[in-house]
């Protein structure tokens, strides 16, 4: 077993676990979007940030990811982690004011809409990947991934083409925290054999 400190108090977990899991474990709350315990990190969206100190140095690392050491001491809730976890709710809001699951971060940390929202846009997705993991490691087909490069990244199906492999299930639907997947999802299966160009 592994020893190391989450907000002063002495906890431990097996070597390989990540410091969410045993915060988790122990009922110390982090947030988190694009985590789910079904299925494998990805580290996407960032916002299950904490302060690790190893005894050398401090710094901020994605909980999620971050592999227990000896003797680390972990804080959820420092300054520091507070003014990164609000930025990205922050962000996250102008992106999806309408998303409930963002509505409820923003409620949480305190952060109303900036004057930077999006216009026109109420439930962008936040490739946290997500729906693309569900289908493959819950659902066991591939009928989503991530199209494009940098900014024009998105969910879509290969090749931009309606997947005969999609059973229909709504898994992507159910997982999606911001309420992005069900318009990506109309349009997987409304596709129907035409391409989609952009
Ligand atoms: S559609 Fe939803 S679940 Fe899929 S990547 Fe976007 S926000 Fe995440
Ligand atoms: S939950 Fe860790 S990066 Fe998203």
């Amino acid at each position: 077993m592994i020893t190391f400190t989450i907000n002063g108090k002495e906890v431990q977990g097996q070597d390989g676990w990540t410091i969410l899991e045993v915060a988790r474990w122990n009922g110390i709350e982090i947030p988190t979007l694009c985590h789910h315990g079904a299925l494998e990190p990805y580290g996407a969206c960032r916002l299950c940030v904490v302060e690790v100190n190893d005894g050398r140095r401090s710094r901020v690392v994605i909980s999620c990811m971050y592999p227990i050491r000896a003797g680390i001491q972990v804080q959820t809730e420092s300054p520091r982690v507070a003014n990164v976890r609000r930025w990205i709710v922050q962000l996250l809001l102008d992106e999806s004011p309408e998303s409930p699951k963002i509505q409820e971060l923003a409620k949480t940390f305190g952060v109303t809409p900036s004057r930077f929202k999006k216009a026109g846009v109420d439930f962008a997705c936040h490739l946290c990947g997500l729906c693309v993991r569900a289908c493959q490691e819950v659902v066991g087909v591939q009928v989503l991934t991530f199209g494009n490069r940098g900014l024009r990244k998105e969910i879509t199906s290969p090749f931009n083409a309606a997947s005969k492999e999609c059973l229909g299930c709504g898994t992507c639907t159910y997982i999606c925290p911001t309420g992005a997947m069900d318009q990506v999802f109309q349009r997987v299966k409304g596709l129907e054999g035409e391409s989609h160009e952009h």
